[in-house]
């Protein structure tokens, strides 16, 4: 195999990096993709930073043993828990991570707060406190932690009447509030994305990292020299920690959506 044409490697805590892996393929569906989801594990958001430390290690080596030119690390929880450490282990290939697009929707400039939805993991660490003390003074910026959200999503219920009950009462405090868009720190949330905006009114803007991340990967492979020029559209294989065949077709569900 040419060296351009060895695949790009995702992990994620589950189905939810597929978000992610969707917009790569948009952007460069010349590539070939593995994708890796530890549902075996699901959730991450809600462990130690420690244990997510060494799952996230796990399915990195994992991808490794298939031989990978870059890594995507498409879980905000994962991200913020190993990020560093995971560069700091592969120096000698692309490491790229995602965060809450925060930035994109204060730019937006509208009235009202900026709800970021994430784990609670993602939202007590230091990667997006510091991201916060960048915007906190000039929005109104309100973390929405979300445990059992990612739980719902790995079961495949992405709309009726259980989501739309989880989101009522998560949103309970803040619907009589001006919303100035609400940002979908966690990947697998983009999935829910109908019941959100029926909820909320379908002119909120609802962001998440996922095209910002894969811009990323753009512009690392591109100077490297490591984009695969070939025509036509690249392989992707989906993988999972369980031995399970409903969530590998969850996963081609939702790349199709
Ligand atoms: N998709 C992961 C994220 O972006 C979910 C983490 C979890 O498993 O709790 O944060």
């Amino acid at each position: 195999m040419e060296n351009n044409e060895i695949p790009i490697g995702f992990i994620d805590s589950g189905v939810g990096g597929i978000s992610v892996l969707k917009e790569a393929v948009k952007l460069l569906p010349m590539e070939n993709y593995i994708y890796f989801g530890d549902s075996k594990n699901a959730p991450y958001g809600t462990k130690d930073v420690k244990d997510v430390q060494q799952l996230t290690f796990n399915a990195c080596e994992l991808l490794m043993s298939y031989n990978v030119k870059a890594l995507v690390i498409a879980c905000n929880t994962a991200t913020s828990a190993a990020i560093n450490e995971v560069r700091e282990k592969y120096k000698f290939l692309p490491v790229i991570g995602i965060e809450p697009a925060l930035k994109p929707a204060v730019e937006l400039d509208r009235k009202g707060k900026i709800i970021i939805m994430a784990t609670p993991m993602t939202l007590v660490e230091k990667k997006f406190n510091k991201l916060m003390l960048n915007y906190e003074k000039v929005a109104e910026i309100i973390s929405l932690p979300c445990p059992g959200l990612v739980e719902l999503i790995e079961k495949g219920i992405i709309e009726g009447d259980e989501l739309e009950d989880y989101i009522r009462t998560r949103f309970s405090s803040l619907i009589e509030d001006d919303i100035a868009a609400v940002v979908l720190g966690c990947t697998h949330y983009p999935f829910i994305k109908k019941q959100l905006l029926k909820l909320l009114g379908e002119d909120t803007p609802i962001l998440d990292g996922s095209i910002g991340t894969v811009k990323q990967l753009r512009k690392q492979l591109d100077k490297l020299g490591m984009l695969n020029s070939r025509e036509g559209r690249g392989k992707i294989e989906i993988l999972n920690s369980l031995d399970c065949p409903e969530l590998i077709s969850l996963s081609y569900k939702l790349f199709n959506l």
